[in-house]
């Protein structure tokens, strides 16, 4: 366990000891982390950051999956201050516009990867999909069936914390003890074959099998109830989960069977993480709705886009005309200044030809992880473009996985802590998101220095009883 540092003492006024006195901390264990204290960041440069301390690190994870352009972008520290000093604040509502929002609506348009109709702004991936939630509703309600309105998606998704996407996710944690999920949501087994299949079964064998229990819940729910399927194309937070070639195809087909309108939530795979533009090139998918948060702002401010398709559209435009008003509306929706530099943060995709340099380095990252294939803790290496996980393993030859008690995932990301590399613990599978601007020789120091982080969890685990691995028998 990380010590407070220097002394493993909080120092009186120190960062460490005001932060533990003051704050709550999401996705944090709250009473382990009074005594653990926390690492306090305060500067970043490309794709380093610095702790309080002076230590550097570099930021594998693009801090939570959103920090594409890394850090120094002079562009968007300008688009922000100019936007600011203009017109800082204006609105979307009772016919009310301006310029960066429908600047920033018009680009999303042109480079969405299907044709979109119109884009809804809000604040976060979470406000994103809530609101896509609830365009679901509205449309089937419009639609003269307002019982069709459950929602399906995946065990260990995660879409977010407002209570509806919270719902939408396959997390235990984002649920339990607060009541979640909804009735309602439902969820089905994740398109991850190392851990999912059974034995023998192939990967068109695993889609098939897996296309057939969602279309056995469909029917035994009732086609006329299920109103969405919501779905990452590539799986962020559940294990960075690369669905099987023909997945989403044989999906596909019974979303269209049941006429299922289907979501792609690229909150982490938009703006070409995944090699693509979007995540749902990549994949094959063909939504009628698609959000996008984090790099569309590169993380420097907040902001979501939902956009809808023209079946979408002309319903809810129908049933607000019926109603007097679209009765979803949030203050900040398409904010002036975030709009502007979500806008610039597109300009600079195109201008650092950003897809072509991830198709660069993906075979240098993902070659790279693929390598550590060979180390006795690494049981599947997986990923896209510049995104990926590295799942850690009792035992090799059966995938057995680690006891969640021995917590060896979070220790081998505290010792990649202390080799200068943050990376992101999901279980035992460690997850990596590197800023796209990454270099080939930082891709080479990030895999050296998680590389040492493994001997290290090696080491600790080697003498246990329950170390398959070590087991002569
Ligand atoms: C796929 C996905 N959807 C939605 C969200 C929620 O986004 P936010 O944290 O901006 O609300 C996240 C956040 O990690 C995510 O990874």
């Amino acid at each position: 366990m990380k010590k407070f540092i220097p002394d493993n003492l909080p120092q009186p006024n120190s960062p460490e000891a005001r932060d533990t006195a003051s704050l709550i901390h999401p996705l944090t264990n709250l009473k382990t982390h009074l005594e653990k204290g926390p690492l306090v960041i305060e500067e970043g440069q490309g794709v380093w950051v610095t702790d309080v301390h002076g230590k550097k690190y570099i930021e594998g994870m693009s801090g939570l999956w959103c920090l594409s352009l890394g850090y120094g972008q002079e562009r968007l520290v300008k688009a922000a201050t100019d936007q600011m000093t203009r017109l800082p604040y204006y609105h979307l509502t009772n016919h009310k516009s301006h310029q960066p929002a429908i600047d920033l609506a018009e680009k999303l348009l042109e480079i969405a990867p299907v044709p979109m109709s119109k884009v809804w702004f809000s604040n976060s991936g979470s406000e994103g999909n809530d609101s896509a939630v609830r365009i679901v509703w509205y449309y089937w309600h419009a639609k003269g069936k307002p019982e069709k309105r459950k929602i399906i998606s995946h065990q260990r998704a995660y879409h977010g914390n407002t209570i509806a996407s919270a719902s939408l996710s396959g997390m235990y944690y984002n649920q339990a003890s607060f009541g979640l999920p909804l009735d309602g949501f439902l969820h089905v087994t994740p398109p991850h074959h190392y851990r999912y299949s059974n034995p023998g079964e192939n990967e068109q064998d695993f889609a098939s099998r897996l296309a057939d229990e969602l279309d056995k819940l469909i029917f035994s729910e009732g086609p006329e109830t299920v109103g969405a399927f919501f779905t990452e194309p590539i799986m962020g937070s559940g294990g960075v989960i690369v669905p099987p070639p023909t997945y989403y195809e044989k999906v596909q087909t019974v979303l269209e069977k049941h006429e299922i309108l289907l979501i792609a939530d690229e909150v982490i795979t938009a703006f070409g993480r995944t090699g693509n533009m979007f995540g749902t090139t990549t994949m094959g998918l063909n939504p009628d709705m698609l959000v996008c948060a984090k790099g569309l702002s590169s993380a420097y401010i907040p902001i979501s886009a939902l956009m809808v398709n023209a079946r979408v559209f002309d319903v809810i435009s129908e049933e607000s005309d019926r109603i007097g008003v679209f009765g979803l509306s949030f203050t900040y929706s398409g904010h002036p200044v975030s709009a502007a530099v979500a806008r610039e943060t597109l300009r600079i995709y195109e201008d650092e030809n950003i897809i072509d340099h991830v198709r660069m380095m993906e075979p240098h990252f993902l070659g790279g992880l693929n390598k550590l294939l060979d180390h006795p803790l690494v049981g599947e290496v997986r990923g896209k473009g510049l995104v990926a996980g590295v799942e850690l393993v009792n035992n090799k030859t059966t995938g057995e996985a680690f006891d969640p008690v021995h917590n060896v995932g979070p220790f081998c990301v505290e010792c990649a802590e202390a080799h200068g590399l943050i990376v992101r613990a999901i279980g035992d599978t460690i997850s990596f998101c590197p800023p796209l601007v990454i270099n080939e020789s930082e891709i080479e120091e990030l895999i050296l220095r998680f590389q040492l982080a493994l001997d290290d969890t090696l080491n600790m685990v080697q003498n246990k009883l329950w170390f398959q691995h070590a087991r002569k028998d």
